[in-house]
């Protein structure tokens, strides 16, 4: 008996209706990452869990129940990378990055892993597209990269998202503010979850973005980090907006914003469409200061972001921005007759050599079944070569939208289609 096996849960195929939209926002990415001078770096699927536990933060959601971690066969623990930043950084750390170029701009898309219950726009490998800009903590390079996103949504057509920045200080700031949410949560302990109750001393930041209601509704009064910056932090937070306003850059300053790992000083933004229900999310990011000398590399600051591909899709899909893009085939080949094919095969190769999209299927069978399925494939021209043009040494063009033919000779087939 044959065993019918299904996917795992949680992730999906990316099937062929489909591949040729992720390929296009991919490259829309890259060409907007080019113009900001962001070169793509590639780093592994897997690392060591370390990476990540010692940067996402250990108390974090991510860490604690969403990586996958596994063990191999000699002993050595890694982790599905849940995000892109850790490894990154790893990798400028670990390669001297910085020597050459300061800042030093990077870019990456690829797939993500994090176990989470799967929803609309959340699954369990998702992929992301995202830049990381290491070396400066002028507060330009914070709206730069917020304005870079910007631009992306912007050039792909989207109309419907926000962008919302907040601060979320540095470590002398950050400390006044813990004690201050820990003061704040701590006659609450009762109402919290088992994982708040155990990170309330470790690290009370992680109390504001718990799922659980009512941990959500004790957090919706909590102490904001806005009144603790100091003054260092709080000029810096106006100079980005300062900038993002040069750059026209239309923002919301949402003093609630905390995200999900614990890197982050500073600025932290999040890019967020309304209408895309609970993970409403289409990407965020934020400053990291501190992450370079967690790897073991020279103090050097850095900012980057990181947007979801799936989610931009279902808002692309919502704003009607995928309806008409799949690629056709210029032309649609159809031979009728052994010479006739003989010759098609050798016409076809040239055309595919001098870079005009071909379709030819030899045995779709008669005249009429393959003009339907010229059509299907929403094909712009179809070549047609029988017995009888064969013998007229010539061949037969004909718009499939408006139904003009005209005869060719064969000898022009060339000339034809170069120009
Ligand atoms: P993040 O907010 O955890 O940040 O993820 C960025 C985006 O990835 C989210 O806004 C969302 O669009 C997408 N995403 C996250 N989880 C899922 C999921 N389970 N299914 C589908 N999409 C998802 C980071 O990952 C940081 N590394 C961003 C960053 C870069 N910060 C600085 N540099």
């Amino acid at each position: 008996m044959s065993i019918k096996y299904t996917i795992p849960r949680g992730t999906f195929d990316v099937l062929p209706k489909d591949s040729y939209k992720w390929e296009m926002i991919e490259t829309k990415f890259r060409h907007v990452a080019n113009r900001f001078g962001y070169k793509e770096i590639i780093t592994p699927i897997f690392e060591h869990a370390e990476v990540f536990e010692r940067s996402v933060g250990d108390t974090s959601d991510i860490v604690q129940k969403e990586m996958y971690r596994f063990t191999d066969r000699k002993g050595r623990v890694f982790a599905l990378r849940p995000e892109g930043t850790a490894p990154v950084i790893r990798s400028y750390v670990e390669n001297n990055l910085g020597q050459d170029n300061s800042p030093t701009k990077l870019f990456y898309i690829g797939p993500m892993f994090r176990y989470d219950r799967p929803q609309a726009g959340r699954s369990r490998q998702f992929s992301q597209y995202g830049i990381e800009c290491i070396g400066s903590n002028n507060p330009y390079y914070d709206a730069e990269v917020i304005q870079l996103f910007y631009i992306f949504l912007k050039d792909i057509g989207l109309q419907n998202f926000s962008v919302e920045v907040n601060s979320v200080g540095c470590a002398t700031c950050s400390e006044s503010y813990n004690q201050a949410l820990t003061e704040y949560f701590t006659p609450h302990l009762e109402e919290l979850c088992g994982d708040c109750k155990n990170r309330i001393n470790k690290n009370p930041r992680r109390l504001l973005d718990c799922k659980v209601h009512s941990c959500k509704a004790i957090a919706e009064h909590a102490p904001l980090m806005l009144d603790y910056l100091d003054e260092e932090c709080q000029n810096h937070f106006a100079q980005v907006q300062y900038y993002l306003k040069l750059m026209k850059v239309p923002f919301v300053v949402n003093s609630r914003i905390v995200r999900g790992l614990d890197y982050y000083t500073n600025t932290a933004f999040e890019f967020i469409n309304n209408n895309l229900g609970a993970q409403n999310a289409l990407g965020g990011g934020g400053r990291y200061n501190k992450l370079v000398e967690q790897f073991g590399g020279k103090p050097t600051p850095g900012i980057g972001f990181a947007g979801g591909l799936t989610r931009l899709l279902i808002s692309m899909e919502n704003e009607n921005l995928l309806s008409d893009i799949e690629p056709a085939p210029t032309i649609y080949f159809i031979a009728v007759g052994e010479e006739a094919t003989l010759l098609a095969i050798d016409m076809i190769g040239w055309m595919r050599k001098n870079f005009i999209h071909v379709e030819f299927f030899p045995d779709k069978g008669s005249l009429k079944a393959q003009l339907k399925n010229a059509n299907r494939l929403n094909a712009r021209l179809a070549i047609i070569i029988g017995e009888d043009e064969l013998k007229r040494n010539v061949f037969l063009q004909k718009d499939l939208q408006t139904g003009e033919q005209i005869e060719f000779n064969l000898e022009s087939f060339e000339e034809l289609y170069l120009s």
